[in-house]
């Protein structure tokens, strides 16, 4: 899919205030400083469309991005950051799950892990949440670059191996860097094919 336009819509905490036309929306998820904003720039080649920083907690709102005029990507706060205030957390950690289980329009969510860390306790009970919810996801590996193959590979093994204890699939998954654009075509691929099936139905 050829990025054709891409324009900050609103943000806002409030999910009865997202957008209210139908289009399909796709949202990113995960840990903060997991890498979702830069995600979202990096799948839209715009250096700071979303507000990326070093430091986690820089996206605090439901944020919405209008693509090519007829889908949306949603960059969300990440969950689990302790370093804000436990009232900020707690509001975080409503209007995401709020978001996730009022959002007609949402069609898929990504749940981006970074790929050097093990499986985290957090990750995966979001993950279970997200399947009580009959909410689909995929999960995006980030930040690639920061590992050689072998290990890269051995670790997305190891991932998968854990899911697999619980999940009787493992869902469908990306490996993505935000530096290199690996992943870039898959992840655009897919969205476009769901699309295409949306308009299609
Ligand atoms: P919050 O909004 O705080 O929840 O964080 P976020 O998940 O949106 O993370 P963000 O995109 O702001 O990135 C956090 C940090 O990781 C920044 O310093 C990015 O430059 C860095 N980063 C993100 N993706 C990648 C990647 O693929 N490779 C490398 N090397 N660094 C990355
Ligand atoms: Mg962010």
């Amino acid at each position: 899919m050829q990025i054709k336009s891409a324009e900050f819509v609103m943000s806002n905490s409030d999910v009865a205030k997202c957008p209210k036309d139908r289009l399909p929306e796709y949202a990113f998820i995960g840990r903060s400083n997991v890498g979702k904003s830069s995600l979202i720039n990096m799948l839209m080649q715009r250096k700071s469309l979303a507000k990326t920083s070093g430091r986690p907690g820089k996206t605090q709102l439901i944020n919405h991005f209008l693509v090519n005029k007829n889908w949306y990507l949603v960059d969300l706060p990440g969950y689990g950051y302790a370093r804000v205030s436990k009232t900020a957390k707690k509001t975080f950690q409503k209007f995401i799950t709020n978001y996730f289980s009022k959002r007609e329009q949402l069609v898929s969510a990504f749940v981006l892990v970074d790929c050097r860390h093990e499986p985290q306790t957090i990750d995966l009970e979001f993950m279970h949440w997200m399947g009580e919810n009959q909410i689909p996801f995929s999960i995006v590996f980030t930040k690639a670059d920061k590992l050689k193959p072998k290990a890269l590979s051995r670790n997305i093994e190891a991932y998968l191996q854990k899911l697999l204890e619980t999940w009787e699939e493992a869902p469908q998954y990306f490996v993505t860097s935000a530096t290199s654009s690996e992943g870039r075509d898959e992840l655009l691929q897919y969205i476009d094919s769901i699309n295409d099936s949306i308009h299609s139905a």
